[in-house]
Order: structure tokens, then sequence, then C-alpha cells
């Protein structure tokens, strides 16, 4: 333990303090800690008298400088305490610490029994003061020199002196140690003043790194994010254009496939195959409603709707697809949560959800759905290119199940990505949800931890939001009119052969007469020709060289009361693009007899010009 740096002196050994000699200035104060009291009275002699080992220093100054020494006495001058064991003399620089009056050199003997030897006194002398120098004083080697430079970790203010003392040389290291203190603390002083200034910098260096990275990994995420939604955008486009193509070859089969069954026997042994065409051909279209979906392009009904209600209803519908292992909590918005949106799609996008939960939970588990009205700011609405601040309807699916690592998070929206077994998903659960909130303006996401399980959140804008454009949905079709009443000459153009032959023998077996056009122009001079005789025009919406609409606003110049049905196997999308003048009825490919003529009657019910049932003309 330290001892307790109190007094200069103790009882057997009483400190002798020689007068400084007043100069006006500070007088260097050395203190000498040594157990031989004969060593302090040399010491004494050699430093403060001066007609001792001063005259011998002035002689050998004046051999080796060839002159006599001009120091004055109080240069020379030195106020000298004795300390006779190595605490003694740590309590005494304390306190001279204490006094604001330290000493610049302490001379220090190596063996002081029983107390601290040299190395430890000198170790506790330069914790109480690190700018003392030290001079140890030694007969014989107890430590080398580099022993005692490691032990004591610095060797810039240490000396060794050799016993016995010659004094010119004691003088004349007092003297350069009793200067060096002042550049010593000086130095030490601006090194401690540059390392604050280093910390300083390397803090604020630091901190800008942090601030920089911190930057760069905000805008690393927000391209991540970005090329997430521009590739899903892409894989959209694709999957649209695949089930544009697809609804007019599904178009042909179906149509070919009705005709024959329509005109064989039960007995046939085709009948049956015809049967599964057209089932297949059924799988094969709702496939590709559902890629509709996903490149949101689907005919949406929307209406303002409780989202709380819609998730009332949900649960009724999903309590038996998840089973009694799970539990379902609910935990709802106490308000209202209006939104604008098709609430069956709506509810179907959720139970895809629940059903993706359900999966993922083997054992029992449990399922919250819960919705809150949340404002979302300008930097969240950065994650999203089409998100805009504002209220939102946030709805939380979470589960307990065996959650996603994130390289199949980084799947999940892209159609036909599963990670089940062949035959159990088709991986459009998720894309068709994904493609219904962005229609819907919204935006999802996911959050989920392996082993742990999964939350989606999806947030629609709340009904203070602007409205969203309606798309209504064609009209339901009376399945029971009977069409063998009606009659008329319809005018049919679609560039495809084989669909132009669809149309015209639904047509024709309805009652109808029938005008085939290839394109737009040649539609137009049907009318322009035959004007009077043309009851209804139905019109491909993409066609050479006049499109459906260009070829409209030219057969409405001609005949301004002709009813038009505009037919697409593309989307409602193109409706929205303005492909489809506003008010026009539209039937979508792949359409079923039915489909068509419900349309095409409605339309000529609606028209005041109903036309006369006439007779079949083959
Ligand atoms: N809640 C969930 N927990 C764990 N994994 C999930 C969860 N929801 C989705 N997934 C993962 O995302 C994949 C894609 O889901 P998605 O609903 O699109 O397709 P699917 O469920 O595989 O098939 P489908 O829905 O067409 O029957 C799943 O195969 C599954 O790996
Ligand atoms: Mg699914």
């Amino acid at each position: 333990m330290e001892p307790e740096c109190q007094t200069a002196a103790n009882a057997e050994h009483p400190v002798v303090d020689d007068q400084p000699i007043a100069d006006g200035q500070d007088t260097p104060r050395i203190i000498i800690i040594d157990d031989n009291t004969a060593i302090h009275d040399d010491f004494r002699k050699i430093l403060c008298d001066d007609s001792g080992g001063d005259a011998e220093f002035d002689s050998l100054e004046a051999s080796l400088f060839g002159k006599t020494c001009s120091r004055s006495k109080a240069t020379r001058s030195y106020e000298l305490n004795s300390a006779y064991q190595g605490e003694e003399g740590y309590r005494m620089v304390c306190e001279a610490i204490d006094e604001g009056r330290p000493y610049s050199t302490a001379f220090v003997d190596m063996r002081m029994p029983p107390g601290w030897d040299g190395v430890e006194t000198i170790r506790q002398l330069w914790k109480a003061d690190p700018d003392l120098q030290v001079l140890i004083c030694t007969a014989f080697s107890d430590y080398s020199w580099s022993e005692i430079v490691d032990q004591l970790g610095n060797s810039d203010q240490l000396l060794i002196l050799r016993k016995p003392f010659d004094a010119a040389e004691v003088s004349q290291i007092a003297a350069a140690m009793t200067k060096k203190r002042k550049p010593t603390k000086a130095s030490r002083n601006t090194v401690a003043k540059l390392e604050q200034i280093v910390a300083r910098k390397t803090q604020e260096i630091r901190r800008e790194m942090k601030q920089r990275e911190e930057a760069q990994q905000r805008l690393l995420e927000k391209e991540e994010q970005l090329r997430e939604s521009q590739k899903l955008e892409a894989v959209g486009m694709l999957a649209g254009g695949i089930a544009h193509e697809f609804n007019n070859l599904m178009q042909i089969i179906l149509s070919y496939a009705q005709f024959g069954l329509d005109s064989s026997s039960t007995d046939d042994a085709i009948h049956e195959d015809l049967k599964c065409i057209l089932k297949a051909g059924e799988r094969a279209t709702a496939l590709t409603r559902q890629l509709l979906g996903f490149s949101r392009r689907k005919a949406l009904s929307c209406v303002n709707v409780d989202v709380n209600h819609v998730i009332a209803e949900l649960v009724d519908l999903a309590q038996p697809l998840l089973g009694s292992r799970i539990q379902i909590h609910q935990n709802l918005h106490p308000s209202t949560t209006m939104v604008h949106a098709d609430s069956s799609e709506l509810q179907q996008a959720l139970l895809n959800c629940c059903i993706n939960s359900r999966d993922s939970m083997d054992a029992a588990g449990e399922l919250s759905i819960s919705t809150e009205l949340v404002d979302l700011d300008e930097a969240y609405c950065r994650r999203d290119e089409v998100l805009v601040p504002g209220r939102y309807v946030c709805i939380s699916i979470s589960d307990t199940g065996c959650g996603m690592p994130p390289d199949v998070v980084s799947h999940i929206f892209e159609p036909f990505y599963t990670t089940k077994d062949v035959g159990t998903g088709t991986g459009l659960g998720l894309a068709m949800v994904y493609g219904l909130v962005k229609q819907h303006q919204g935006h999802i996401d996911v959050e989920s931890e392996v082993g742990l399980g999964t939350t989606f959140r999806i947030y629609l804008p709340a009904m203070t939001s602007p409205q969203m454009v309606e798309v209504v949905a064609p009209a339901p079709i009376d399945h029971h009119e009977d069409f063998e009443t009606i009659g008329g000459t319809i005018l049919v153009a679609d560039d495809e052969e084989l669909l132009r032959q669809v149309s015209s023998r639904i047509l024709q077996r309805a009652g109808f007469n029938v005008m085939l056009a290839c394109d737009g122009l040649e539609a137009v001079e049907l009318v322009s020709r035959k004007s009077n005789g043309i009851d209804l025009a139905v019109l491909d919406v993409m066609m050479p060289n006049l499109t459906g609409r260009e070829a409209c606003a030219r057969i409405r110049s001609i005949n301004p009361d002709l009813p038009v049905l505009f037919c697409t196997g593309h989307d409602p999308e193109v409706a929205r693009a303005g492909e489809v003048p506003a008010g026009y009825p539209i039937v979508h490919k792949p359409f079923t007899a039915e489909d068509l003529l419900s349309s095409v009657r409605s339309l000529l019910d609606q028209h005041e010009n109903a036309i006369q049932v006439q007779p079949l003309s083959t």
C-alpha cells in the first residue's frame, strides 16, 4: 500500500532544509533520498558550499572551455531536503506538489532497507510527480541500466551516478537535471495538448466516417429496394404480356373445345376428351387471372370499406382452414379503418397470407391479425417509389412459424417462387398479394426470422388519401338468357383469323348475321358501305392499320347510333390507358359464348334502336 503523503521528515532523521539564496526567482529544489546520513552531508557540501565542489567544478569548466566560469552564486544554489527512506521521500514529493513548489530533482539511493528499494521508490515518485528528474546513486549494480529502464519504462528523466561521487560531476549533473525539469514539463504539456487535439480529431473523423457509412448503407438499401421493385415491375410486365397472348390462345382452345362438345353426343368417345380440354383450359384461365393479379392488371371493384370488417369476415373464413392447432388473435384498431378497395380481392390476399402462416407452423402456433392507423412520413416513403406520405391503414399478419432466411425473403413476391413441394404450392399467392397491394397504391413489407416467425405488414391508403381510380367490373351475366330469340347483323373486327371465326360461330349460332373484318380499316369500310345493315360492332382493341379506338371514332362519325363493344385479350389496364374510350363496354378474352352473347344482348337492349328479330340467314 502506498504511504500517505503527510510529513516531510521522520523523528529519527530530521529533515534539514537549506535556505534558498534569494535571487528573485524560484530556487530549484532537490530531494536526497538515502538511508546513509553521511551521503546527505556530502551532497550538501557539493551543492551548497561554494568552497567545495563548485570550486572544483569551476576549474574543470575552465580547463574545458578555456575561461573561468561566470556563473553567479544564485545559479548554483538549491533548496536541499533530505529523506532517509523511499516512503518518506514519496511523502515529501507529494507535499511539495500540494504546496505548488515541486522538486526538480531527486537523488535516490538503490538500497534502503528496510523500506522500498530505489526502483520502487522512483516508480512511486513518478506517480506523484511525472516531471521529476531522478539521479540514481549507487555503489554497485543491483540492476543493470537496461533492467532499471525495463522496470520503470522511462529513461528520459533518469541518470545513474556511481559511488564514489566526483564533486564536479555531481554539481554538473545536478545543474543539468534541474534545468531539464522545465522543458520536460513543457514538452509533456505540449504532448498532452497534441494528444487531446489528435483524440478530438480522431473522434471527429470517426463520427464523419460513421455518418458517411450510414448514408452509404441507406443508399445501398434504397438502391436494393428500388432494384427489387424494378425487378418485380419487369416481371409484372412480362407476366402481363404472356397473360395477354395466353388469353387469345385460350379463347381459341376453349371455344373450339366447346364447339366440339356442343356438336358431339355424350356417347361419343371424343366427348369426355373435350371435357378434359375444357377443364384444363379453365385451370389455365384461372392461372392467367392470377398472373394478371400480380401484374396489377386485374379488374377491381373498389368501394369504401372498413378493413376491420373485411378481417372479421376473413377470420370466419380462415378458421376452418387453419384448424384447431392454430390460435388466431385479433387486435383491431378501435375506430373505423376505411380504405377504398376491392374487399373480396383484399380478403383473398389476406387469406393467402394466413394460409402461408398455417403452412409455416408444423405444430401448434399462433396467428395474429391486427390493424392500426399509421402516418407514413417522407423518409419511410423513400423505400417505395409509388408511396406518398400520409395516413395509411396498416394490416399486420404475424405468425410463430418457421420464419425465412434472407435469401428466401428476397424472392417471395416473384411469381412462381415457392419452397413448397411440387404440386403443393404454385408460388403465386404472395405475387397476387403484392400486385393487389400495388394496385391499391399501397405497400407491403415483411420481417422474418428463422425459427421465430414472420410478420407481413400491408399498408393501404386510409380514406383521407386521394381516391383511387375505380375500375368497374363487367356486368354480371345472366346465364339463363335465351339467346335463340336474338337476331341482327354484327360486325366482328379482329386481326386473328381463328378468333374471328370463334366470335362468328358463337354469334351465328345465337341467330345473328355476322360480317368479318381483319383490321380496323376494313371495319370502317364495311360500316361506310353497309351502315344501316349493321346493328352492332365488336372491335378488338389491338389491331393493325386502325386500332379499335381509332376505328370506333370513324365508325361513330359515319353512324353515331351504332353500338360498339370492345373486345380485348389484354386486360383492364389497357382500358385505363385510354385504349378504350370512356363508357364503352368491354368483353374480356377468353370469353365463353355466354359472356359474348350477354354483352351483345345487354348493349342492344340499352340501345334505343333495339333491333327487331330478323330471320336467320346462313
Ligand atoms: N408466413 C410465412 N412463413 C414462412 N415462409 C413463408 C411465409 N409466407 C411465405 N413464405 C415463403 O414464401 C414462398 C412463396 O409464398 P407464396 O404464397 O407466393 O407461394 P406458396 O405458398 O409457395 O404457393 P401458393 O401460395 O401459390 O400455394 C413460400 O413457398 C414460402 O417459402
Ligand atoms: Mg401461398
